[in-house]
């Protein structure tokens, strides 16, 4: 798989993607991740990538040449399942999303700012808009790091553990059990004696019977689905 990022802010996606398990991935050729700085797509001296709206609003918009001309330039390259447009008034992303574009070939991911990009952009080259929450970000580049982590994680071969990311929370979307390690006794405080048993039914129908429990405690719109 191969995650093309455009930003007017490289520096900040450097530490999020080139650490821990997305920096084995991109070291075991599981993902590649190039990240584009928009500036290099702007023409003029001053290497400008946005302007004043039309219609008089404060704040600054993206302009749409450097844009087009970066995403031509990669689609010349190669195909590009999606081009994805991260702004708080995209769909909301999530685990099926999440597990939907680590099965796709090529993606482009293009960070929002300021005021966000020429309305034309997302008209005629984004095919997907997404948003992380309801909360407004001071530019995409985040919810672009936390796209392409929650992406590259879920590559088979990426975490040690094949099974381990099968049981996340929301994989199946419940909440994932709580879990433990030694001591098995500390302060006075007790692993639940099943963990302790080694009767792997046993753990498991327990394993289950917490998810659903945590589910309906905390999450139980997840239980409506
Ligand atoms: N850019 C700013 N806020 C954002 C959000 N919540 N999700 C995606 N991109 C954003």
């Amino acid at each position: 798989m191969r995650i093309d990022i455009i930003t007017v802010l490289p520096e900040l996606l450097t530490s999020p993607l080139g650490e821990s398990i997305v920096r084995r991935a991109r070291e075991q050729g599981l993902v590649e991740i190039v990240v584009h700085n928009l500036r290099d797509y702007a023409t003029d001296r001053h290497r400008q990538v946005d302007d004043y709206p039309f219609g008089g609003e404060a704040g600054m918009v993206m302009k749409i040449e450097p844009i087009f001309r970066c995403i031509e330039r990669l689609r010349s390259e190669r195909h590009y399942d999606e081009v994805i447009y991260t702004s708080p008034d995209g769909l909301r992303y999530d685990q099926r999303e999440a597990n939907r574009l680590s099965t796709l070939g090529n993606i482009i991911i293009l960070c929002g700012h300021y005021k966000g990009v020429d309305h034309r952009v997302r008209e005629h080259l984004i095919t997907r808009e997404l948003s992380i929450g309801d909360y407004v970000l001071t530019g995409g580049e985040l919810a672009a790091a936390v796209i392409a982590d929650s992406v590259v994680r879920i590559i088979p071969g990426a975490i040690g553990d094949e099974s381990s990311a099968l049981t996340d929370s929301f994989q199946d979307d419940l909440l994932a059990p709580p879990v433990y390690t030694r001591p098995a006794e500390f302060n006075g405080w007790c692993v639940p004696e099943v963990l302790l048993s080694g009767h792997a039914a046993h753990i498991s129908q327990w394993q289950e019977e917490q998810s659903l429990l945590r589910t309906a405690a905390l999450r139980p719109d997840l239980l409506e689905k």
